[in-house]
């Protein structure tokens, strides 16, 4: 009989996992609120107050600005949203290029070419999995316009190397925070640094408005650009002056005064929950140190809060005798939640790998504005790659309310794995 429960043995965990969100009495309170007051959304797409959105949006940005002191913040209706509506602020021509990781959900890199804007993958940083800097230097031309510092799995990116980059060639710097709410970088906020910072409030994030996210910035013209391209701006534009018109193409990415009510709520947990996380994730390092040299714990700088919205690990798959596949497999078939890697290396989906994004001529990476030819070879970004494909381990564990007994039987897992790995190895 084996013990592995991938081979058919006892399981190490049966019980489900409690859900991640903490929707109580005050997401209620304010919701009912909204409801009460007939008004589910306050935006309106004409100049006046409104254009700014409903009062709980409103109150929702004031929390940001005071939390993050900074001039602006715009609720958007996610993530995605704010990311695009920051690439658009920038105000890009067809085939200008921006400088992201290989590494980062997809959405840190479609909003380039949903701006008609090319990605340019840097590799990454293999202790960090963040973007590497020697690596955004080697991407820079004449067309480079702007960075997307994605501050992956709540960890820091190097942001003092990422500012000297954009200011020695005059780039804009957005920070993809989606993953890094409440995390910090030599004293300072995760996206205050760059010229924007962008927060997610989906459903999987620390903190959640179903969907929703948020646009930080102290620069006044940027925000202005931000308020347009959220709220059908090219009908506002010529009574809402900014510096140049060029560019300003609204959509509808205004938030709703349900999602503000929610996320006002939920902003009020952001420390509380952040540093849930920082524990668990403290528990599980130490609790790890028994695998070394199998398993090797995250690489936190001592200047960075890292926040585990993912908790990385690296496998060692020659000290351990096992692949990385497998052992996460059978990880997994232990009731334990582990990943192989993360998401794929951005640049290996059909969009890149065939250059098509609008319909079938090849734009905006092909066509007339280009004067070069564009595209994403596999192996474009080895550390990435390699990274993905052997030695990154990823656990949403270190989470709230999950508590040190849900750590111990992670840790009693991957112990059992690891001891009964022959049992893997007589399988083949
Ligand atoms: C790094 C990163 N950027 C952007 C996004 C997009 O966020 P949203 O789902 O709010 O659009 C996510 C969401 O998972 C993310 O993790």
């Amino acid at each position: 009989m084996a013990n592995l429960a991938l081979l058919g043995g006892n399981k190490v965990r049966n019980k489900e996992f409690a859900p991640q969100q903490d929707f109580g009495e005050e997401e209620k309170c304010l919701v009912m609120e909204v409801i009460d007051s007939k008004v589910l959304s306050g935006f309106l797409a004409s100049p006046g107050e409104k254009f700014m959105g409903g009062e709980k949006v409103r109150t929702l940005e004031d929390l940001f600005k005071q939390y993050y002191r900074v001039k602006h913040a715009l609720a958007v209706n996610s993530a995605t949203a704010g990311l695009h509506a920051a690439v658009a602020a920038i105000n890009l021509n067809p085939g200008d290029e921006i400088i992201v990781t290989p590494y980062t959900m997809c959405a840190s890199a479609t909003a380039v070419v949903m701006h008609n804007a090319i990605p340019v993958f840097a590799d990454i940083d293999e202790h960090t999995f963040n973007i590497d800097p020697k690596a955004i230097k080697e991407c820079i031309t004449p067309q480079t316009r702007a960075i997307i510092a994605v501050h992956l799995f709540g960890c820091p990116a190097p942001m003092d190397e990422i500012m000297r980059i954009a200011r020695e060639h005059n780039l804009k710097v957005i920070e993809d925070a989606a993953q890094a709410p409440a995390s910090t970088y030599k004293g300072r906020h995760i996206g205050t640094i760059g010229d924007m910072g962008v927060f997610s409030f989906n459903q999987n994030k620390t903190i959640s408005t179903g969907e929703g996210g948020i646009v930080i910035t102290n620069d006044d013209e940027l925000a202005k650009r931000v308020s347009l391209v959220r709220n059908h701006g090219e009908v506002v534009v010529e009574q809402y002056p900014v510096q140049t018109i060029a560019g300003i193409i609204g959509y509808n990415y205004r938030m709703t005064e349900l999602e503000a009510a929610v996320g006002i709520a939920q902003f009020k947990k952001l420390d509380k929950l952040t540093s849930h996380r920082i524990r668990l994730a403290e528990y599980l390092t130490k609790q790890l140190q028994q695998f070394r040299p199998v398993i090797t714990t995250p690489l936190v700088e001592g200047h960075s809060k890292h926040v585990y919205f993912v908790y990385p690990m690296k496998f060692n798959a020659a000290q351990a005798g096992i692949s990385r596949n497998k052992f996460a497999e059978a990880v997994r078939a232990e009731g334990l939640p582990l990943s192989a890697g993360y998401v794929r290396p951005i640049y290996w989906e059909p969009m890149y790998q065939q250059l098509l994004a609008y319909g079938d001529s090849g734009f905006p990476f092909r066509g007339p504005h280009m004067n070069k030819d564009i595209f994403y070879p596999k192996g474009l970004a080895p550390v990435c790659e390699r990274m993905h494909m052997e030695e990154l381990l990823t656990t949403p564990i270190c989470r709230y309310p999950l508590t040190q007994e849900d750590i111990d039987d992670f840790v009693a897992g991957i112990r059992k794995v690891l001891n009964n790995k022959k049992e893997v190895l007589a399988e083949k």
